[in-house]
């Protein structure tokens, strides 16, 4: 197994005093090399919560996570850093690229994490695969929002993640462009073999992996 949550919990203190908010309660799921999953679930529900989680980017309140056999809570911040990096691609619906970066340095920086002399042409290679050849040194500011999902597209697919975490990766786009950029996203994942773990409100969209998850009351139903 490439993913493995057990009795995953997370708890969010609001105001001193009042109760904690239950986001996730008692959830356990896994994933097998190579597999797509949809999660869906309504507003609210922690589909986002649980993915900042196996992203890496916050702590559960307890319970394990384990990616790669590896349970990120026994890393320090440095490892923690680098594991990420190399294991886990993330595509968000904001896009989070960095403003002040071209398409093109926006896309190597996760290689430059690690030295890696090719991340140039890596990078270069990435953003031809996402049609973005010829958009390289232009900034964020300059591409349209399909553009800057396609360009967190070639950032978070160019280290070759274990992982892929995409968290509503359409949900700011019209939905021709929508379409476009999440057939791009299936078809990568395919090329490269990748494991897809797909956030999503669209019921058809969820259709297109290979198993679907509902997230309600804290757990999958
Ligand atoms: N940092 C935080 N502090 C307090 N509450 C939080 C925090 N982050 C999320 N929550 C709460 O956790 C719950 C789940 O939020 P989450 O963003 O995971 O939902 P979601 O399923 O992704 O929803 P959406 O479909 O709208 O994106 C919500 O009630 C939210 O208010
Ligand atoms: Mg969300």
């Amino acid at each position: 197994m490439i993913l493995e949550v057990k009795n995953l919990y997370k708890n969010f203190e609001t105001v001193a005093g009042s109760e904690p908010i239950e986001v996730l309660k008692d959830l356990n799921m896994g994933m097998e090399v190579g597999e797509s999953v949809a999660i869906l679930g309504q507003s609210g529900s922690g589909k986002s919560t649980l993915l900042t989680l196996l992203a890496g980017l916050d702590s559960p309140s307890s319970g394990e996570i384990l990616l790669n056999e590896q349970d990120m809570q026994q890393l320090n911040e440095e490892e923690l850093s680098k594991f990420r990096a190399q294991n886990i691609g993330i595509i968000f619906q904001q896009f989070h690229l960095m403003s002040h970066l071209t398409a093109l340095e926006n896309v190597s920086l996760p290689l430059d994490l690690f030295k890696d002399k090719a991340s140039i042409e890596k990078a270069q290679e990435a953003l031809e695969q996402v049609g973005l050849g010829h958009r390289m040194d232009h900034f964020p500011y300059q591409l349209s929002g399909g553009e800057c999902q396609r360009v967190a597209i070639a950032r978070a697919m160019v280290v070759r993640p274990s992982i892929l975490l995409a968290d509503e990766p359409t949900g700011n786009l019209d939905s021709a462009t929508g379409e476009h950029i999440s057939d791009m996203i299936f078809e990568l994942v395919e090329k490269h073999k990748m494991t897809l773990l797909f956030v999503t409100h669209n019921e058809k969209l969820a259709l297109r992996c290979g198993r679907q998850l509902r997230l309600q009351g804290g757990k999958f139903i």
